[in-house]
C-alpha cells in the first residue's frame, strides 16, 4: 500500500460540524485552534460505529476485537511504512498523551529528565513536570526551509542528565517531516548516551508532499531498539474522541516490560475506537477517504501560503510538509500575543505560539471546509494591513 498521490481539489467536504470542540470553544470566532478536522468522518468509520451499536456490543473490549486491532496496527505499519511490529509488540492506550505518561512511568526512572525539542507540542513540555521529570528544552532553529532540530543542544542536554528525547514526527507545531538524514543523526546523538526517544508518529499519513513517512524506529537497529513509537488513526481519520491509540515496541525488553501493565493501558482503551480503527486501517473505502482529505489538505496549504505571501506582509510562513496545522511567524506584528489578537481582532481562533514555547508565533488549524478558511484568511489579512501600517 503507498501514500496516495497529490491529484487535483475534489468536490467540497462536508461543512463544518457546528458542535465540536474546534466550533464552541471561542464564540463568535472562527476555530481553527485545536487539532481536530472540520471535514467529516469517513463512511467506514461511521459504519463501524453504527454496527457495534446495533449489534449491542457496547461493552468492555473483548479479546478478539483487541487482537484484531494488533493485528490491523501491525499490516498498516508494514505496508505503508515498513516498521515490523509483531501483534504482541502493538500496546494499546487511550490516547497518545496518556501513552506518553504511560512511557515515563515505566521506561524512565523517577526524577529522569526528559529532553523536549521545541517548538513542542504542549503535553511534552507540560506532563513530564506533572510526573515529576525536569523538561530540558532545546530550542530548534526556524529558516527558509523550516524548522530544525538543533541536534547539539539535543547532544549537550542528553549529556546534563536527560534520558529520553521526545520526538514529534511528523511534527506539531511546525509540520516538518523529518528526513532520514536527520533522523540518522538524532539516532547517533541518543545513542552515544545510551538514551531513549518516544516518537509520536500520530501525523504519519497526513503527508502533505510525496515524500512518505520514515518510522523512527526503521532508521537501524539502535534506533529500534531504543525507541517506543506512539501512533494512532485519530488524527488522519479524525476520530480524537473515540479514545484509542498504540504504542509500539521495536526492543524486545520493551515488550516484555508492556507486557506486565498491557492490561491496565487496555481497561481505557475505547470498543468503539478499535472498531474505528480497524475500519480505518482496514477498508479501502477509509483510505480512499484519506485521499480525498489529502486533496482538500494540500489545497488548503497552498491556500495559506498563497494568502499569506500575497496579503499579509510581515507574517513568514513556510508550508507544512505533513499535518494540517500552519506554523506562521508573527513576529513582525510586534504584539505579545498574536493568537489573542487575532482572536479579538479578527475573529479567529488560532493557537498561541507560546503554548509550545514558540513566543510570537500562532498556530492555524486548516483542516476547514475552503469558504471558512477562505473567511480566516481575508479577515487576519485585514487585521495584519491594520497593524503593519501603523
Ligand atoms: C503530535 C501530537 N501528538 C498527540 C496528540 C494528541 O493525541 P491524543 O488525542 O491521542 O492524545 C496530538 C493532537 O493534536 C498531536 O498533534
Amino acid at each position: 500500500m503507498s501514500l496516495p498521490e497529490i491529484s487535483p481539489v475534489g468536490p467540497l467536504l462536508p461543512a463544518a460540524p457546528t458542535t465540536s470542540l474546534l466550533a464552541t470553544k471561542y464564540p463568535g470566532a472562527i476555530g481553527a485552534w485545536v487539532a481536530e478536522m472540520a471535514l467529516g468522518v469517513s463512511e467506514p468509520i461511521q459504519d463501524a460505529l453504527l454496527r457495534e451499536t446495533r449489534n449491542g456490543t457496547l461493552g468492555y473490549n473483548d479479546p478478539i476485537s483487541i487482537q484484531a486491532g494488533r493485528e490491523a496496527v501491525t499490516r498498516r505499519m508494514r505496508d505503508c511504512y515498513g516498521l515490523d511490529a509483531a501483534p504482541e509488540a502493538v500496546g494499546f492506550v487511550s490516547d497518545v498523551v496518556s501513552g506518553f505518561a504511560a512511557v515515563l512511568r515505566h521506561f524512565l526512572s523517577p526524577g529522569e529528565a526528559v529532553v523536549v525539542p521545541t517548538p513542542a507540542y504542549s503535553p511534552f513540555l507540560t506532563v513530564p513536570r506533572q510526573f515529576g521529570h525536569p523538561v530540558i528544552e532545546v530550542p530548534g532553529s526556524y529558516g527558509p526551509t523550516g524548522h530544525r532540530m538543533d541536534l547539539d543542544g539535543i547532544d549537550q542536554a542528553l549529556a546534563t542528565g536527560g534520558r529520553l528525547v521526545v520526538l514529534c514526527n511528523p511534527h506539531n507545531p511546525t509540520g516538518r517531516s523529518f528526513t532520514t538524514d536527520e533522523l540518522t543523526a538524532l539516532a547517533e546523538v541518543v545513542e552515544a548516551h545510551g538514551a531513549r526517544v518516544f516518537s509520536d508518529e500520530i501525523h504519519a499519513p497526513l503527508a502533505l508532499t510525496s515524500r512518505h513517512h520514515v518510522p523512527y524506529a526503521c532508521i537501524g537497529d539502535a534506533a529500534a531498539h531504543h525507541s517506543i513509537t506512539a501512533t494512532s488513526a485519530s488524527k488522519a481519520w479524525n476520530t480524537a474522541g473515540l479514545k484509542c491509540a498504540q504504542l509500539i515496541f521495536t526492543s524486545t525488553t520493551d515488550v516484555t516490560r508492556w507486557q506486565t501493565v498491557a492490561d491496565f493501558y487496555v481497561r481505557s482503551v475505547s470498543r468503539l475506537g478499535v472498531a474505528a480503527l480497524v475500519a480505518a486501517y482496514e477498508e479501502e473505502a477509509a483510505d480512499e477517504w484519506l485521499a480525498k482529505t489529502l486533496v482538500r489538505l494540500r489545497h488548503n496549504n497552498n491556500k495559506v501560503a498563497e494568502a499569506v505571501a500575497r496579503t499579509m506582509p510581515g507574517i513568514g510562513y513556510v508550508p507544512a510538509e505533513s499535518t494540517y496545522l500552519a506554523w506562521l511567524d508573527c513576529t513582525a506584528l510586534g504584539v505579545g500575543t498574536p493568537a489573542a489578537y487575532f482572536r479579538e481582532r479578527a475573529r479567529v481562533a488560532m493557537c498561541e505560539g507560546t503554548e509550545f514555547a514558540g513566543q510570537g508565533y500562532v498556530r492555524l488549524n486548516f483542516a476547514l471546509p475552503e469558504d471558512v478558511l477562505d473567511q480566516a484568511l481575508t479577515a487576519m489579512a485585514r487585521v495584519v494591513r491594520e497593524v503593519m501600517s501603523q
